[in-house]
């Protein structure tokens, strides 16, 4: 579903805030007194594999027997630096690609499995090399929770629920083939979700319909020994509050959670270049990202009408940006380059996660390699990391930790639709071992950010930061050159009497790390 937003929430937002001039020092206070703070999930830091262009074959696999490093057929460069950013969860197989996905094709051995023709992206042949072993093998490797996404499009009750019991059942006729081919044990599998995207390329179905077949699907989705399943139902596409009303009504708390896809797409038949947009483009990007605010806003103000208690967790599970192709790759590949303006919609996006985590539990950015907004991109042999990477890496600090409630007296730069940006963006949380990771995002294009940062009862008596900038908001890391857009150390900053002052540079995003 497309559109925009049309509700009094976003005029009550653009009317409330001030403008502050550009020399005007920023106040930023940490509210850090209280220990009963909650928990941002570690899963709000997840991520997206489709059989979707390069992602899965070349991506993160290349078989064993291929020239390109890989250990067991996993790419070395791109585990290493997956293992690196400490996902914690990753969702597989689509995406649309997963309503028409058929697990027995992708089980027993590789030569022997049938090709399949990838309808969604491209139309390409795939021979199923990577299949459920695969999946569920690289999620051991990485320590991530898989999330399994369910055939509900074309598939059969019984082929979801016989997937379920070969993934986890310890015994039985699927447990007797599962360790046939290889696995004695059954995997521990948490994330099942009941179909994709089932108002569009999932089934085209109404609210209605769709909700009757998540009770039927889902009814077979069944716990064995002590795994414990956690259900997802095919939530909405960003507006269409109708389809989570509708699916809160009649479907309640038989799900565990109720997913939420939002993109940052300007405009479906003119996505505009991934590298090559104006100031205006820029500022236009930034507030779209930021609409996902009120939008999620709206989706839980109908959850909590309908369960009060919050025992449905809202699942954005697609999110990201969305440009142009790159000129020169297959089309339906959804390659693209990721630039300094990618990590921004990043940085911005994760402080609206951490401000609702009451109900957000889970977010999968699309998609961890070569689609959409992703976190690394190969080219053969080759690998870069991307801005989006490094943000993900700066921000990992974050998983897991008590948020802590900030205030930021900066204003806000007002962009078109009505929309707006915050001159200052700012997120915080506490370690275990009672450091603060204060998150600072500066999105603005030419002028730094002096900020007087203060806590309510820390002393800080030490601070470290990181920082990723670069020169032009347009820069990106590309193949065979080096990166120029990465984490660098920052110390632009003095400690005063427990007061942090602090330079924040223009287009930047800055971590401190306080004790
Ligand atoms: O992430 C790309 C596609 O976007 C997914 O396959 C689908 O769920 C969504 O429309």
């Amino acid at each position: 579903m497309k559109g925009t937003l049309k509700f009094a929430g976003a005029a009550v937002l653009a009317c409330s805030v001030m403008f502050c001039g550009a020399a005007e020092p920023v106040t930023v206070r940490i509210h850090d007194a209280n220990d009963n703070h909650p928990v941002i999930p570690r899963e709000i830091y997840g991520q997206f594999a489709e059989h979707l262009g390069t992602c899965i074959y070349g991506g993160l696999w290349v078989g064993p027997e291929s020239p390109i490093p890989n250990e067991e057929g996993y790419r070395t460069d791109v585990f290493e630096a997956l293992k690196a950013l400490e996902i914690p969860v990753l969702r597989w197989p689509g995406g649309c690609f997963a309503d028409e996905y058929h697990w027995m094709d992708g089980i027993g051995p590789r030569e022997q499995r049938p090709r399949m023709v990838n309808t969604n992206w491209g139309g390409t042949v795939e021979d199923n090399s990577f299949g459920t072993h695969e999946f569920l093998n690289l999620c051991e490797k990485l320590g991530c929770e898989p999330y399994i996404s369910g055939n509900v499009g074309s598939g059969t009750p019984e082929e979801l629920a016989k997937w379920v019991e070969y993934m986890t059942a310890e015994e039985g006729p699927m447990a007797k083939l599962r360790k046939e081919n290889g696995r004695e044990k059954p995997w521990k599998v948490k994330y099942i979700g009941v179909g994709n995207e089932s108002w569009g390329c999932g089934g085209n179905m109404r609210a209605e319909y769709y909700s009757d077949l998540y009770r039927r699907y889902s009814t077979y989705c069944r716990d064995y020994g002590q795994n414990r399943l956690y259900k997802i139902a095919s939530g909405a596409s960003d507006y269409d509050f109708n389809w989570t009303e509708t699916l809160m009504k009649l479907v309640g708390n038989r799900m565990h959670g109720l997913s939420l896809h939002y993109y940052t797409i300007a405009d479906w038949n003119n996505k505009g270049s991934a590298t090559e947009f104006s100031d205006e483009t820029y500022y236009s990007t930034l507030g779209k990202a930021l609409e996902i605010e009120p939008v999620i806003r709206r989706h839980k103000a109908i959850m909590d009408s309908y369960d009060p208690d919050h025992r449905v967790d809202l699942m954005v599970d697609e999110w990201g940006t969305w440009f142009d192709e790159e000129p020169g790759t297959v089309r339906g590949y959804l390659f693209q380059q990721n630039t300094l303006r990618d990590a921004m919609v990043a940085a911005l996006t994760l402080n609206v996660f951490h401000r609702h985590t009451d109900r957000v539990k889970m977010a999968n950015i699309a998609q961890v390699v070569n689609v959409l907004q992703a976190m690394i991109l190969t080219r053969g042999e080759e690998m870069v990391l991307t801005p989006t990477y490094h943000l993900f890496y700066m921000y990992r600090v974050h998983q897991g930790c008590e948020y802590l409630p900030t205030d930021c007296d900066a204003g806000v730069r007002k962009v078109d639709h009505g929309r707006t940006v915050p001159e200052v963006s700012v997120t915080a949380s506490r370690s275990a071992e009672g450091q603060i990771h204060l998150s600072l995002v500066n999105p603005d294009l030419t002028q730094n950010r002096t900020l007087r940062i203060e806590t309510d009862r820390l002393q800080p008596r030490e601070v470290s930061g990181v920082i990723l900038t670069a020169d032009r908001i347009s820069d990106y890391n590309d193949f065979g050159q080096e990166s120029k857009v990465k984490n660098r150390f920052f110390d632009d900053f003095k400690l005063r009497k427990g007061v942090i002052e602090l330079e924040l540079p223009a287009k930047s995003i800055v971590t401190l790390t306080i004790r």
